[in-house]
């Protein structure tokens, strides 16, 4: 086994190596602290592997995404959501008589009991569909019993994974003031909760075929990207043993962060801007290379992609034929966000810095460009990370090796004072 050693205040330690499946190197600091009585400081985690993991690999540096082993551009033209969501939760991808009975199970558990409707009328008009979800899927765990035998956490895991979907559109019928429209058999998933969205009790509701596409494939391109906020958020409150529901709902609000989940309304919040302010282009990359101006063009950079995101070239290429299937429509945002991409993928500063633009660049253009309204975005994103989430948090309970999730600090704060009375202060 290769180690790897520290020398500190003339003492040596040694500490384990472990290396992944992709050569991936990391040493092992678990005995560091008993041995030495050092810890590592790390903010941000950036440089800290919080656990061994076989469901996601990236490589930022060659633009790598893969579920399983499957690189996402196969998933994305092989797949459909369905079948993504049972190769993360349950590690392989299914055959066809498991895929039907599990699309089945999906079907027949999107009904949410009729006690729940009670919590959506509670809300105000104006509540974001995003708050209601992360409420609704916590309250999940009132209903139905908690994860306390294998058979319970397997219909559990069902359960979410098909109600979700229903309580999101149950969410946005809520801000619009409509009637909840309640899920059909008869539908595929993206086509099911398009139905529950757009559908109205007075006029039949034709799903288009084009969007229904193109949202199952938002749905691939979003279910799982390692060790994320949302997704350690979720391992590590469900390493204290709380239940799925109450794991799932705090990564929802992980994810409801405009740093996270929030970045394609960021997006169309700029486009916007850009339009409002005379559609000036030139102006605003101007003003993003511009390092005093405090503005950064959305949609372009990442922290861990420093060559492409292969899923910003996946949706870049079916926003065109989506835009060339459905027309542009009157979205003038939509002509505003190619012109920019041409501009800052010519520009010097934005090619040397290798500022691609993003997933939440094209995806923001193509729920535009679906009709899905900005206030839905986060909630399209949750609904794509569900499997995600699931399969992570699976992991971390199966673990033999787990413990609660319990990072130390360095306190920096008052060495010990008296307290002086306050009659005295
Ligand atoms: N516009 C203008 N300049 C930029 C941008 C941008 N969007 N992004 C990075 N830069 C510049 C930086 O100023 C820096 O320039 P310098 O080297 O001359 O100082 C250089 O590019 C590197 O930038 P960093 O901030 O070091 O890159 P980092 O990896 O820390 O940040 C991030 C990545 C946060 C995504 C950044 O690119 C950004 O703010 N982008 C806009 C917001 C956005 O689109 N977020 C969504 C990301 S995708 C996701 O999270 C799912």
């Amino acid at each position: 086994m290769e180690t790897a050693k520290l020398l500190f205040n003339g003492s040596e330690y040694e500490l384990p190596v472990t290396i992944g499946t992709e050569s991936e190197i990391a040493v092992s600091i678990k005995a560091l602290r008993a041995q030495s009585g050092i810890i590592t400081l790390d903010s941000g985690y950036g440089n800290t592997g919080s656990c061994e993991s076989t469901i996601t690999f990236i490589n930022g540096e060659k633009g790598i995404l893969r579920y399983r082993g499957y690189p996402i551009q196969e998933l994305a033209e092989h797949s459909t959501f369905p079948e993504v969501c049972y190769l993360l939760v349950y590690g392989s991808l299914p055959t066809k008589d498991v895929l039907d009975s599990f699309i089945h199970d999906l079907t027949y558990h999107s009904l949410i009991h009729e006690d729940m409707k009670k919590f959506f009328e509670g809300y105000p008009p104006s509540a974001p569909p995003m708050s209601v979800l992360t409420t609704i899927a916590a309250s999940l765990s009132a209903y139905y019993p908690l994860d306390e035998n294998e058979e319970q956490l397997q219909l559990n895991i069902i359960r979410l994974l098909a109600k979700l979907k229903t309580i999101a559109a149950f969410a946005y019928k809520k801000s619009i003031g409509q009637a909840y429209i309640y899920p059909r058999n008869d539908l595929s998933y993206a086509g099911d909760f398009l139905h529950m969205m757009y559908a109205v009790p007075s006029e039949q509701y034709v799903v288009n075929p084009v969007i229904e596409k193109a949202l199952d494939l938002l749905l691939i391109l979003h279910a799982d990207h390692e060790q994320n906020c949302s997704t350690s958020t979720v391992r590590m409150v469900g390493s204290s043993d709380a239940n799925l529901f109450s794991s799932i709902s705090a990564g929802i609000s992980a994810l409801s962060g405009p740093l996270h989940g929030g970045a394609n309304v960021a997006v169309i919040d700029m486009l916007q801007m850009i339009k409002n302010d005379g559609g000036n282009i030139k102006k605003y990359v101007d003003l993003a290379k511009d390092k005093d101006s405090g503005f950064r063009l959305m949609g372009f950079g990442h922290r861990v992609y420093k060559n492409f995101d292969p899923r910003a070239e996946i949706l870049k290429e079916v926003n065109k034929q989506v835009l060339a299937e459905l027309g542009k429509g009157d979205y003038p945002l939509l002509d505003l966000a190619m012109e920019l991409e041409k501009i800052a993928l010519e520009d010097e500063y934005f090619v040397e810095r290798k500022l691609f633009p993003n997933v939440d660049f094209y995806s923001g253009i193509l729920y535009r460009a679906m009709g899905i309204p900005t206030n839905m975005f986060t909630v399209m994103f949750a609904l794509g990370r569900l499997p995600g989430w699931i399969a992570q948090w699976l992991e971390m309970r199966n673990d033999p090796g787990k413990r609660i999730y319990r990072p130390r600090q360095i306190y920096t704060g008052e060495r010990e004072r008296p307290v002086i009375p306050l009659s005295q202060r």
